[in-house]
């Protein structure tokens, strides 16, 4: 159905952490190559699918998130934009630089994006947070795009289904990242990819790629058991050194620093994995902004704690089995799986 060889699928990464070379290498060595495109403008969704296409002839998938931004989260007032700067000001202070001017950023619409998406023809269109609207499921379905998108419950799998879509991510919690729920909160959407998979395959009637804490080929084998069709790898990607990740991060993918994750709001403003350091524990209880909000005044942040090398005031996105990451290459790590 995707026209792969063999069933691993490379996670989506948002933000910086897709490159076309990291795309290209899975895909060239028969898996399916990814690219989250969530913040890029329409043209450059079109610039990017076309860099891909340079590297590879083979099949390979584009990913959005449908909902993009919470209520509020992308108009900030100034005033709560300074409140959330002026919180991290220790911050900036230990690390000897003056807290920068808050800054608002582009959301763009998800719609035009996903135009943008359907024009490029991946093989696959694969997206997050919730279910695009008929016209956006009928354009893919026009221009033979194959629809994957994630769940993390059986409800959301069986919407997802029923609006049309071609596969389902059945995403576990251990996995790196953001929580892509969108039927319930993503607090009360926490099942593993253990008992979420063999559910999810249960209750719908299309393909279901497992996703979250897959690292080696035991896992692969485990997803395929439970009933899915494939696997989806995050992390074990994002430790490669074609991946988006600065070197600082792939490096402590490595570290027993990374064997404790947690979920928070504190990096974004909605819920995701990432190692447990010292934003999320200082930061419990703090009021944060909505998504993208709290992201636009977290970044200035992790921008300063890398240029200082300073792993403690970063976000450094993993899921729960980085003690099982082997290999630095693509193709070190596609050698062993299957
Ligand atoms: C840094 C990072 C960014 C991610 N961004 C996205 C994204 O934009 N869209 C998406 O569908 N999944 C995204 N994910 C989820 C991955 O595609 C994948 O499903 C997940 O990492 C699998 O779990 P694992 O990390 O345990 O392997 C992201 C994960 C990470 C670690």
């Amino acid at each position: 159905m995707l026209g792969i060889e063999r069933p691993i699928v490379q996670g989506p990464f948002g933000g910086a952490y897709s490159t076309t070379r990291l795309a290209a290498a899975v895909s060239n060595s028969g898996g399916l190559g990814s690219f989250g495109m969530h913040r890029l403008s329409p043209s450059e969704i079109l610039e990017t699918a076309s860099s891909i296409r340079k590297l590879t002839s083979r099949p390979f998938g584009l990913n959005l998130w449908v909902s993009n931004h919470d209520e509020g989260g992308a108009h900030p007032s100034r005033e709560a934009l300074l409140r959330m700067r002026d919180a991290l000001r220790p911050y900036y202070t230990e690390l000897g630089i003056d807290p920068p001017e808050p800054e608002s950023k582009t959301v763009f619409d998800f719609e035009e994006q996903a135009r943008a998406i359907i024009e490029a023809r991946p093989a696959v269109f694969s997206f997050i947070f919730g279910i695009p609207s008929r016209d956006i499921i009928a354009a893919c379905k026009r221009a033979g795009i194959i629809m994957a998108a994630s769940a993390t419950t059986v409800d959301e799998a069986r919407a997802l289904e029923q609006a049309g879509v071609d596969v389902i991510v059945a995403s576990g919690s251990e996995a790196g990242g953001h929580r892509p729920s969108f039927l319930a909160s993503a607090e009360d959407s926490l099942t593993g990819t253990m008992s979420l998979t063999p559910q999810v395959a249960g209750a719908v009637e299309i393909p279901v790629i497992a996703a979250g804490g897959i690292a080696d080929a035991r896992g692969v084998a485990a997803a395929m058991a439970l009933g899915a069709q494939a696997a989806q790898i995050g992390t074990a990607f994002l430790a490669c050194e074609e991946s988006g990740a600065p070197a600082l991060h792939r490096d402590l993918l490595f570290d027993p620093a990374a064997h404790r994750t947690a979920l928070s709001r504190v990096y974004t403003g909605r819920l995701a994995r990432a190692v447990f350091n010292r934003l999320p524990n200082d930061l419990r209880g703090a009021p944060l902004l909505p998504y993208p909000a709290q992201l636009w005044t977290m970044s200035p942040l992790h921008e300063a704690a890398l240029q200082k090398g300073r792993a403690d005031l970063m976000s450094l996105w993993s899921g729960q089995s980085a003690s099982l990451l082997r290999h630095r290459t693509v193709e070190s790590l596609m050698a062993t799986l299957p």
